[in-house]
């Protein structure tokens, strides 16, 4: 088959990330017979430096017309919150998600064979292992609501952000995790603040219909103050975490600390239609960017969700998935695991060496 993807590079180290990626994509057309096109796309802070704005004009059109958007990472301190909102790279990764109505955001934290060390969990429980699906809502909640920012008459200045939460959103993630669930281990944990909050007992409504919806899955709630206590204290408890977007943001990069490295997380973003948006779920790290020291794999483990989630090619996702967990195995790392000084290669070796072993 023949595929046409978008890669946005973005910021920091995301084009060094992504061209690794890219050439893992070559390497897997080249042995399983696809072909895959690749549709540059500017986007986030050096969009801003190149056009002004962070996203721009007819961004989402040309990844609309891809079967997938590859993205490496948008951000860094020359574009911070102190700038106006169409120059920030944030402001560009929730148009994108909010145009492309990607609602529901994967993203898986495994304990890899070989990372037990890097875990800042207790051995026991790093070796117990865990296989966690957080399912977030990504185009809703809070990240998406009414913002304001006033003068009061005697409380100094004010600020506001408005959570909502439809049934309509709320049913439809929920799907997507039960879905899922159903692949997995069948076990549904869905996170929410319903001891405080109108919108997560809305959410724990809908969550308990859909739950009679699907009666071979194992169901239950969760308190998000809870969920952040559990995830380090047994992960192993885990399948799928279905939880809103401000709490799933959270909650996400809380997971991937605990599998060793924030440096091994993909993601996957996905709508009713395509295309799907893959990207790796840390950021940009300027402070390493352009030195080669960068860790691909999450940018490489997102291509295997795009070939698993988009294009339905499973033998070619395991293929990448396998390679990485061997290139683990045999003691490769990259700076940010800890690890066998004689074994710590730089981003372009470790491309090399999964590639080798695809
Ligand atoms: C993420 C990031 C983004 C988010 C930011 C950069 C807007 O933290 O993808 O998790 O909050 O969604
Ligand atoms: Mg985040």
């Amino acid at each position: 088959m023949d595929y046409k993807i978008a890669v946005i590079r973005g910021d920091g180290i995301g084009p060094e990330i992504v061209n690794e990626a890219v050439k893992v994509m070559e390497t897997v057309g080249a042995k399983y017979g696809h072909s895959f096109g690749f549709v540059d796309v500017l986007m986030g802070g050096c969009a801003t430096d190149a056009v002004g704005k962070s996203y721009p004009d007819g961004t989402a059109e040309t990844c609309k017309a891809c079967d997938a958007v590859l993205l490496g990472a948008v951000g860094g301190p020359k574009w911070g919150s102190d700038k106006p909102a169409e120059q920030r790279p944030e402001t560009a990764l929730l148009a994108i998600r909010k145009d492309l109505e990607l609602f529901t955001n994967l993203r898986p934290a495994t304990m890899r064979k070989g990372m037990e060390d890097a875990s800042p969990l207790k051995r026991e429980t790093a070796e117990k292992g865990f296989d966690i699906m957080m399912v977030r809502e990504l185009t809703g909640g809070i990240y998406f609501g009414k913002r304001d920012r006033y003068q009061t008459e005697d409380r100094g200045e004010e600020a506001t952000d408005l959570m909502t939460y439809s049934e309509m959103e709320i049913e439809r993630i929920g799907r997507q995790a039960f879905e899922l669930a159903r692949l997995r281990s069948k076990k549904v944990t869905s996170v929410d603040k319903a001891n405080v909050l109108a919108t997560s007992r809305l959410w724990r409504e809908v969550m308990h219909r859909l739950a009679k919806e699907y009666p071979d899955v194992t169901y239950e709630d969760m308190l998000v103050d809870n969920c952040a206590m559990q995830i380090v204290r047994d992960p192993g408890q885990f399948d799928v975490v279905v939880t809103e977007n401000m709490f799933g943001d959270i909650l996400s990069d809380e997971a991937s600390q605990v599998t060793g490295s924030i440096g091994l997380l993909p993601s996957a973003s996905l709508g009713a239609q395509a295309p799907g948006l893959y990207e790796p779920i840390h950021g940009s790290a300027p402070d390493i960017a352009g030195q080669d020291k960068a860790n691909p794999m999450a940018t490489i483990l997102s291509v295997a969700m795009m070939f698993r989630y988009s294009f339905k090619l499973a033998a070619e996702a395991d293929a990448i998935e396998n390679a990485v967990d061997a290139v683990l195995g045999e003691g490769w790392h990259t700076a940010d695991i800890a690890g066998d000084p004689e074994k710590l290669v730089g981003c372009r070796k470790m491309g090399e060496l999964i590639r080798a072993h695809i």
